[in-house]
């Protein structure tokens, strides 16, 4: 057993605890759908560490298990749930909490499909959604008597805003309005949204954690009631993540810290590197010591890292990004994040076209605004790159 005091390192690599009759380090994929019953009166076969019985694949899988273990270390929390996407973590999670006449309060920047997924459970719930400027104050004052949930994300996409958690964390009683955190941007190694107060802590595994881009999964880690809840909730919507995936993510996720420490240098390097640029209107990181986030970020930030995603604002028209856009050679026009490969999206036309137009200009997601998810390459073949679309 890990002992709680474990470093994130260690624990990356061995808080799977998975043993074998073959002394196997490495968890196996396990395809089983179904497990026999060891006790037939009962139907009940063997019991796994949760409390729960091994029987059939839509309840619980020993490779899954062994992700959700390694989660649940890492961000200090008793237990943790994995699904097969990082939406349907989030859409579990507010079908189990809510409840009609409550009031949601999250920020106005929210990834988008997120935003979707609330305007339609609010219809369809009646259930209040209010969408408030991204900061911990305007949240802290959004909260009243009927808010069962605040739902924030650790770093706002794509502006890349802080919000103070602690501060959340010492104005709201949290026993009457749970928080959620979405801590897909900052990770374990940066934030941990437990030690301020969080119910439930998010992931996309889809970025990060897997980190080639090549697994789609999401999880929930958080205290064990809550997990038990959640658990029934999994069996009855049907989302646990699948073996393979729990397979490549349990993977990934032994690295997420060598990746995670060269992507935030890389992405540090690029935007003061876009900061002195004549073509670039301004830089939004909050690595960089003029970003108004960045007092707010080395206060809750574990380490002096601020992660891999940039965006800036290009001096000029939507037309000009298009053709900055089709000069790029090496970095990759494409969504997502937190992978090996860096890519670039422009986020008005793409994950924030659901974000409210009135809410997108006070943002300043504007046309011109260009989001970088920084990738392993070398730095100076991706500065290189940048430069030599910037200036064709
Ligand atoms: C912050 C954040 N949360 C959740 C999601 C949804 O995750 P998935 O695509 O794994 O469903 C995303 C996807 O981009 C995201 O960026």
């Amino acid at each position: 057993m890990m002992g709680a005091l474990t470093k994130l390192s260690t624990n990356l690599i061995h808080g799977h605890e998975h043993k074998d009759s073959y002394g196997s380090h490495i968890p196996p994929i396990y395809t089983g759908v179904i497990y026999e019953y060891t006790d037939l009166e009962r139907n009940l076969a063997i019991l796994i560490d949760r409390g729960n019985y091994l029987r059939y694949g839509r309840e619980e899988n020993p490779t899954t298990r062994a992700l959700e273990r390694v989660v649940s270390k890492l961000e200090c929390t008793d237990d943790a749930l994995a699904f097969n996407s990082g939406m349907a973590s989030i859409s579990t999670t507010l079908l189990s909490y809510l409840k009609p006449g409550d009031k949601v309060v999250v920020p106005m920047e929210l990834y988008s499909t997120t935003f979707v997924l609330l305007n339609n459970i609010s219809s369809k719930l009646n259930v209040k959604v209010e969408k408030t400027w991204p900061s911990a104050e305007s949240v802290v004052n959004s909260v009243d008597g009927k808010t069962s949930i605040v739902f924030i994300e650790s770093m706002t996409n794509p502006t890349n805003k802080v919000i103070d958690v602690e501060y959340i964390y010492k104005s709201l009683d949290l026993s009457k309005t749970i928080l959620v955190v979405d801590n897909t941007f900052t990770t374990p190694i940066l934030l941990k949204p437990a030690k301020y107060g969080a119910k439930l802590i998010i992931h996309s595994m889809t970025k990060y954690f897997s980190g080639h881009n090549d697994a789609v999964g999401g999880i929930i880690a958080g205290r064990k009631e809550d997990i038990t809840l959640l658990w029934d909730w999994r069996k009855m919507l049907g989302g646990i993540l699948q073996p393979f995936e729990s397979y490549m993510i349990l993977r990934g996720l032994k690295t997420l810290e060598v990746r995670f420490e060269r992507q935030s240098n890389t992405a540090r390097a690029i935007a003061e590197y876009l900061a002195e640029n004549p073509k670039v209107e301004a830089v939004m990181y909050p690595g960089l010591s003029k970003d108004p986030y960045n007092s707010i970020a080395r206060k809750l930030f574990e380490r002096p890292l601020f992660g891999g995603v940039l965006s800036f604002r290009l001096k000029g028209t939507y037309d000009d990004v298009l053709r900055f856009f089709s000069k790029l050679r090496l970095i990759k026009r494409a969504p997502s994040l937190g992978g090996t490969e860096t890519m670039a999206v422009i986020p008005s036309k793409a994950a924030a076209m659901f974000v409210d137009p009135e809410h997108r200009q006070l943002l300043g997601i504007t046309d011109n605004l260009v989001r970088l998810s920084v990738g392993l390459e070398d730095v100076d073949d991706l500065i290189e790159d940048l430069s030599q679309a910037l200036n064709s």
